[in-house]
């Protein structure tokens, strides 16, 4: 014997037609999911409701690419992700240590080195950014030289380092200004140098040596 049919009162609801009900909502929700809606369409709706959660943040980036750079007249080339600095890629990939990583946001001057003849913080250049440049750092400078440079020299007449933890940038500063600054004032050169800070304070010895190296430059010294 089958179950007997249950009549439809007022206040019940026949089981077909439950299940209607459901496949309905079903059908509803499944297209709400499809157009990212559902989320928002669905929260109960307060005053105080908090916003629809953001798309989770991909754990990884870009995977490493070819760089080819020109670092003291020799070509490197490496594999890095494009978010790797100039300094990391310098210090941790081809072991390059001079330029120091102290503040890694363009504060210091520490990671000083020249790209084509010009300061830049190396913490603040992208590797991928520095391609087709010419790299010069503080261990290209003394190799040129078949040992210390001239504004090196002077560094260590005027006793213009302490700790030294900043002295590598600075020299490559010192460098990059005196190329373009020939006869400049005392003050033209603190001035010219304001972008390196010095913690032990050094900077009237450094400041002697860049005008000890454009005298003697001058002097044909
Ligand atoms: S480490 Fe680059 S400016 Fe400080
Ligand atoms: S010599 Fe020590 S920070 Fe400059």
């Amino acid at each position: 014997m089958g179950q007997p049919e249950q009549p439809e009162s007022a206040s019940s609801v026949s089981r077909r037609g439950f299940l209607k009900g459901v496949g309905a909502t079903a059908l509803a929700t499944g297209a709400l999911a499809q157009s990212g809606l559902a989320a928002t369409a669905l929260a109960p709706r307060t005053a105080n409701a908090e916003p629809p959660a953001a798309p989770p943040v991909p754990l990884f980036g870009p995977a490493p690419v070819a760089v080819k750079l020109d670092i003291n007249g020799k070509v490197r080339e490496l594999r890095l992700e494009p978010r790797v600095t100039l300094l990391d890629a310098l210090r941790n990939h081809l072991d390059l240590t001079g330029a120091k990583k102290v503040c890694d946001r363009a504060t210091c001057g520490a990671c000083t080195v020249l790209m084509d003849g010009k300061t830049v913080y190396a913490c603040t250049v992208l590797a991928v950014e520095a391609q087709g440049k010419k790299i010069e750092t503080v261990e290209g400078l003394a190799e040129a030289h078949g040992g210390n440079a001239p504004i090196q020299k002077c560094f260590v007449a005027n006793d213009a380092q302490q700790c030294g933890f900043c002295t590598p940038g600075f020299v490559m500063a010192c460098e990059g200004f005196r190329r373009g600054h020939a006869g400049a004032s005392r003050e033209e050169v603190l001035e010219g140098l304001g972008g390196n800070l010095c913690r032990c304070g050094t900077y009237h010895g450094v400041a002697n040596a860049v005008l000890d190296v454009l005298d003697a430059a001058k002097g044909g010294k």
